[in-house]
């Protein structure tokens, strides 16, 4: 099966069946603690941060979704835009498809509606292995001017796919040498089953400059596999497999010193809350406005507008006023024993 047939099955997949895992990401267990007395004004809320030396109006990205077909073009339009009205960051699909094909750049280039936002492209850890590919990922970053990459890692889904990549020898050295190559920030993240504290002090060791943990509770790759291919009975087996995200985050957050963004089943702004508040410096999101992105930019906009606003909401009932206060602060935050 070519890459574009994937790309276009994984969209009709998680737009037309259910893909979340059954387990939950963990932040449920977490409560906000209530603050009845403030003094400051809700407009006066500021989540305004830097990333990569990017200024952004609110610490949310949208995950790497899509690229590689003609679907693909017009949802990473419909994000982008919306990404650049609300100041945000996002990353593109992985980019080997238009590596392959070259005719498929058009698909992940958004630089026409978002002249302005933190674009990050993706390429998954197998095809580092080999060098020659450093080169044509780095001129693949150039055609749809990114600022950095993410390298995704996706070991549950590889081994799941009839078809997926069994050989991950010598990834760590192959890492190391493709962060050095780069001329740009190189970030590393999952799909969706988590990074553990070990694994992000490997990633720290190889030069990697931020980790977005994407852990186990939102979107569940091993279960978009399992419809994918039907008789799919691995993936089925493994539908269920992962580290919860705020596992994950708590752990990584302890081990490394890097910029980390929390994702996997962050899908409002309470959550996001309890995310930053763990020691998260952006929150990611995928699943959710890859939906709205299918209908336009807007609605994909309306989402993250209540989003933030149910952030900003949370911000104000636990009593902090911007991201300095709330990063980090496990003064507002407890973890609910029952
Ligand atoms: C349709 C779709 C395609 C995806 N493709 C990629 C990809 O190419 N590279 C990647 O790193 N992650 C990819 N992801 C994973 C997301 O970036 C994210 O880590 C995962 O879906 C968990 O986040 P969520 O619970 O917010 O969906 C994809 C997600 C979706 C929904």
């Amino acid at each position: 099966m070519s890459i574009k047939s994937r790309k276009i099955d994984h969209i009709k997949i998680c737009l037309s069946r259910n893909v979340q895992f059954r387990k939950k990401n963990g932040f449920e267990k977490y409560e906000l603690k209530h603050n009845a007395l403030v003094d400051f004004n809700f407009d006066d809320i500021d989540i305004k941060t830097e990333f990569f030396n990017h200024k952004l109006s609110a610490p949310i990205i949208i995950s790497s979704i899509t690229g590689g077909c003609e679907d693909a073009k017009r949802i990473n339009k419909n994000l982008a835009k919306a990404a650049q009205k609300l100041g945000i960051v996002m990353s593109c699909g992985s980019q080997k498809a238009m590596i392959k094909d070259k005719n498929l750049a058009y698909s992940y280039q958004t630089r026409d509606v978002a002249p302005d936002i933190l674009y990050l492209g993706n390429i998954g850890l197998d095809y580092l292995k080999d060098k020659k590919n450093f080169d044509r990922i780095k001129s693949a970053i150039e055609i749809i001017e990114g600022d950095g990459i993410f390298v995704h890692l996706n070991l549950a889904q590889e081994l799941v796919q009839q078809e997926g990549e069994r050989n991950f020898a010598d990834s760590v050295v192959s890492l190391t040498e493709f962060v050095k190559f780069m001329d740009l920030p190189v970030l590393s993240k999952e799909v969706g089953f988590g990074i553990s504290g070990k694994v992000a002090l490997k990633l720290e060791k190889c030069g990697i400059k931020a980790i977005d943990i994407a852990g186990a509770g939102g979107t569940s790759w091993t279960k978009a596999e399992k419809y994918r291919q039907e008789e799919n009975s691995l993936a089925e087996r493994f539908s269920e497999w992962g580290m919860p995200a705020s596992e994950s985050l708590i752990k990584c957050k302890s081990a490394v010193n890097l910029p980390l963004i929390a994702s996997g089943g962050i899908y409002d702004g309470i959550t996001a809350c309890k995310a930053i508040a763990l020691g998260a410096d952006l929150v990611g999101l995928a699943e959710p406005l890859l939906i709205e992105a299918n209908k336009n930019s807007e609605s994909v906009e309306r989402y993250l507008e209540q989003f933030i606003k149910e952030l900003k909401t949370a911000m104000m009932l636990v009593g902090v006023k911007n991201l300095q206060e709330l990063k980090n602060n496990k003064e507002i935050i407890k973890l609910n024993i029952n």
